[in-house]
């Protein structure tokens, strides 16, 4: 299967337009879909080489999986992963930006090293930098 697209629902398209800019990914067209009864805006993204989604289970209640599954007993989508070259330019990137990143900052991820941004940042989508090493 190939993944198409990635829907996040804001109340305000400009405002998630803008944010995105800030981590590279660029606006590319506007769309109203009247059947729908939507505004859509399309942001392309490349797919990585290691595109797949990635299942999370909590091995301990501290776990941020775990407080994850409170609100969501079932289950849900929980992050969007951007690979970067670079982390720790990027968390300097985003601290002048003054996006707020999840303490501990950039820490040890499956892959290599990664941070998270704050959902609030992204209208409500928690995302993942990752360096792969
Ligand atoms: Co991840």
């Amino acid at each position: 299967m190939k993944l198409s697209h990635i829907a996040i629902a804001t109340p305000e398209i400009s405002q998630a337009v803008m944010k995105l800019e800030k981590i590279n990914l660029k606006l590319k067209k506007q769309k109203e879909v009247p059947s729908e009864k939507v505004m859509t805006a399309f942001i392309p993204i490349e797919a990585s080489s290691h595109l797949a989604i990635e299942l999370l289970e909590p091995l301990s209640s501290e776990s941020p999986i775990s407080k994850f599954l409170e609100n969501k007993p079932k289950g849900g989508l929980h992050h969007l992963c951007f690979e970067v070259d670079n982390i720790e330019k990027w968390f300097q990137i985003l601290k002048e930006e003054k996006i707020e990143v999840l303490a501990p900052g950039v820490r040890i991820s499956a892959h290599g090293k990664a941070l998270f941004i704050h959902p609030k940042e992204m209208s409500g989508v928690l995302i993942e930098l990752e360096q792969i090493q």
